[in-house]
């Protein structure tokens, strides 16, 4: 760490941590409830455990982004950050925000849309909070010494995030009206404009873990958006095809969408042969573990996953079923998880001069939690493709197939239990690592960590 206002990001990340585990929480509440085992239904009804889970999700997601910038940006910009004080108070404020909004869902205050259901008060405020923290941003890198593809990537993809929040703050009377505008934010959010900040995360933790020349990691950076945005706008489309929306749709949104796994599978390739080329031994392996994991995990549960039922002909039965659970938890996990996760696993020796990385634990958080969400995926495919061919192709009952599928949850509670573990072990580390230390000057970070590491005292295990 070379800027003492770096030291922000771990208060970014242990919020990540917490909101994460209460995430898990709630995803076991829900994995119960479809074994049969409803007995919070009366406090917490499955619609408020999947509105929790979900919104958890994304506030945890948004904070480890936010963390990730105020660690990559001072770096790259080679100054402190612009007025750290703003930055605090938009931590306090995110945290306030999303508390509220969660309990407010127990409560039946929401809007009902999946992903939006913040209520429009909380979503003004939202904007606030987006817009304090994009200024601190702009001005760190408007006044730093240097602007790097990779800080730019960054803030753009950032800064057009919180641009396409606001089209799901139209009203609208109309459900096809309101349903099309939804979807420029969930879609264009995780199939272009996250992409973008995943893949300025991705080249920073190349840079720094690989050795390999900057120039090379960004001319790839800049491939990797031209595909993300060819393919991913009009992939919108793989939204609109029974939505009531116009019938060219089906063609457009079949073609490009089917396009979008490539992106991920260049950014797969990418981050492989860099890693690959990379001279250097950077001692912490696990932060490229998390990497590169990220990068081919993304691919199979964002592009093979999502190729699985874009096309018009298969979403026609797959909508809105259990595949779609099968492909969103995948997804999320492989690109967004994963990269926060190895960001943390990058940033936390770095500013608190411990090893950890070399403990068992490390190695087996990010075997076990990969294992477990693998497994947890392969559960929802088993039970979505059954629901498919029961309900869609058979005609049965609604709530008959959900009965029939309860055995079936028993595999994805234990395949969750894995997943649990493993982030319980990440936590752990997280916790043994302690606070960040204080600055130590100019001096540039040191292979695996800093010159602080050197005292014996701070090697500390579990
Ligand atoms: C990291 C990137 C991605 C993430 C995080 C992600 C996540 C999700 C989530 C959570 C949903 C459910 C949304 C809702 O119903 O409100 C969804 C739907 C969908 N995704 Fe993705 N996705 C990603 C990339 C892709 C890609 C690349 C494709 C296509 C190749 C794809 C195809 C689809 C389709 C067709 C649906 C609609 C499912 C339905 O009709 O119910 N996704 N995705
Ligand atoms: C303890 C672990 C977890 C369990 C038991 C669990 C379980 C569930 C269940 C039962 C649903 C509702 C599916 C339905 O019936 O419609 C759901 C939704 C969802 N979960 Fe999880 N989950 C867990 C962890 C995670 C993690 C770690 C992520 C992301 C990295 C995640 C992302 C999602 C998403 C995006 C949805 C919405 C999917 C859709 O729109 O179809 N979950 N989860
Ligand atoms: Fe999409």
């Amino acid at each position: 760490m070379r800027y003492k206002t770096q030291k922000i990001a771990y208060w970014f990340f242990a919020a990540c941590m917490l909101l994460f585990s209460l995430q898990l929480v709630y995803g076991f509440i829900m994995g119960f409830a479809r074994m049969g085992y409803d007995g919070l239904h009366d406090w917490i009804p499955f619609n408020t455990a999947r509105a929790t889970h979900t919104n958890l999700l994304v506030v945890w997601m948004l904070a480890g982004f936010m963390g990730s910038a105020y660690y990559i940006i001072p770096e790259e910009s080679e100054r402190e950050l612009w007025k750290p004080k703003l930055a605090w108070l938009q931590l306090y404020s995110l945290l306030l925000v999303g508390v509220t909004a969660v309990i407010g869902y127990h409560f039946n205050w929401w809007e009902g849309r999946k992903f939006l259901e913040i209520p429009r008060e909380l979503d003004y405020l939202v904007v606030v909070n987006v817009l304090t923290f994009l200024l601190v941003i702009f001005m760190t890198i408007w006044k730093g010494k240097r602007k790097t593809t990779t800080a730019m990537v960054l803030f753009f993809g950032l800064l057009s995030a919180a641009l396409l929040y606001l089209p799901g703050m139209i009203t609208f009377e109309n459900l096809v009206f309101d349903s099309y505008f939804r979807w420029w934010v969930v879609h264009l959010w995780v199939e272009g404009v996250w992409e973008l900040i995943m893949g300025a995360m991705l080249s920073f933790l190349l840079i720094k873990l690989t050795g390999i020349d900057r120039e090379v990691i960004e001319k790839w950076l800049y491939v990797i958006v031209g595909f993300t945005f060819l393919s991913g706008i009009l992939g919108t489309g793989h939204h609109y095809y029974y939505t009531g929306a116009p019938g060219y749709w089906l063609m457009i949104g079949g073609i490009f969408s089917a396009l979008e796994p490539l992106a991920f599978l260049g950014m797969a390739m990418y981050a492989l042969s860099m890693a690959r080329r990379g001279g250097r031994k950077h001692p912490n392996r696990i932060a490229l573990l998390w990497t590169l994991g990220c990068a081919v995990m993304s691919f199979v549960g964002a592009g093979f996953l999502g190729f699985a039922h874009t096309l018009p002909q298969v979403n026609l039965w797959t909508h809105g079923t259990l595949v779609t659970a099968m492909h969103g938890h995948l997804a999320f996990w492989g690109a967004y998880a994963m990269i926060i996760l190895a960001m943390i696993s990058y940033v936390l020796p770095e500013m608190t001069g411990r090893t950890l990385f070399k403990h068992w634990t490390a190695e087996w958080a990010f075997w076990t939690s990969n294992i477990g969400m693998v497994s947890m995926t392969g559960a929802f495919a088993v039970m979505g493709v059954a629901q498919v061919y029961m309900e869609r192709k058979g005609g049965m009952d609604f709530l008959e197939v959900q009965e029939s599928l309860e055995v079936h949850s028993l595999g994805l509670v234990l395949a969750a239990s894995l997943l649990t573990l493993g982030i319980v072990l990440f936590i752990r580390n997280f916790i043994a690592y302690g606070l960040p230390l204080e600055v130590r000057g100019d001096e540039p970070p040191a292979a695996g960590g800093s010159a602080s590491m050197a005292p014996a005292a701070r090697e500390k295990s579990l």
